[in-house]
């Protein structure tokens, strides 16, 4: 049996990947798979644990932690070690920790396996930094979501303060200048443009723009409107 499409999207923080791979998911009837969940689920149990920081103490511990993503009734709940954290992973420091820890060759080995299992089937958006070069490097279709800092900065500093929360569009921007260097610069899976992706800037794009120009694209590559249905053989 032919499995589904695997359809990745790489790119920087404040991309718009979330939002984007949510909307091209539902319009393909796809499961989108956030595999920075993932990576934020660990940085925050490590920091709950009180991880001061070194490499060598993680694989010290002698335990690496059990980390999935259960898919239910449409929404996603991110669990670590049994606890449902996908709420208290959202925060700008989470994100800044997750950033350091994935830089950590045991923390991207133990979460290698989990994110194929999850994709296992087809059928699936998956976003992240590595997902077209190093994850599923034989996925059908790549993109790579792209903006200026600036619009990324904006993006997040609106979402926030929807959110209620106090904060400074300065801070937002710096903070998204320490992830880009943290994520492009690490030696293992850095963040790179797959050599086969497709390049989308959505700088000056709405995200139905982005979406629509997205489904062309896959539809161009996977015609067949049968490989959308669960049992393509
Ligand atoms: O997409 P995000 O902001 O939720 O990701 C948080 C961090 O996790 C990101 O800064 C780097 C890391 N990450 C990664 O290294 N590889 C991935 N595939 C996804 C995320």
């Amino acid at each position: 049996m032919k499995r589904r499409p695997i359809i990745t999207i790489d790119g920087p923080a404040g991309a718009g990947k979330s939002t984007i791979s949510k909307l091209l998911a539902s319009r393909l009837s796809f499961i989108c798979l956030d595999t920075g969940a993932l990576y934020r689920a660990v940085a925050y149990r490590l920091k709950c644990e009180g991880w001061d920081g070194a490499a060598g103490t993680i694989a010290d511990s002698g335990r690496l932690l059990k980390v999935s993503l259960k898919h239910e009734a449409g929404r996603v709940q991110v669990i670590v070690d049994g606890e449902d954290v996908s709420e208290k992973i959202r925060t700008e420091e989470i994100g800044l920790l997750a950033s350091r820890i994935s830089a950590l060759p045991q923390i991207r080995e133990n979460l290698l396996p989990v994110q194929r299992e999850l994709a296992a089937a087809g059928g699936v958006v998956a976003e992240g930094r590595d997902m077209g070069t190093v994850v599923f490097p034989d996925a059908d279709v790549k993109f790579f979501l792209d903006a200026s800092v600036e619009e990324r900065a904006k993006r997040r500093y609106l979402e926030m303060v929807c959110k209620g929360e106090r904060v400074n569009l300065t801070d937002i921007g710096n903070d998204l200048l320490l992830r880009d260097r943290q994520d492009r610069g690490r030696s293992i899976a850095p963040l790179v443009i797959p050599a086969d992706a497709v390049v989308v800037d959505s700088s000056n794009q709405s995200i139905p723009q982005v979406v629509d120009f997205m489904i062309s694209v896959v539809e161009r590559v996977c015609p067949l409107r049968e490989c959308f249905l669960p049992e393509f053989t």
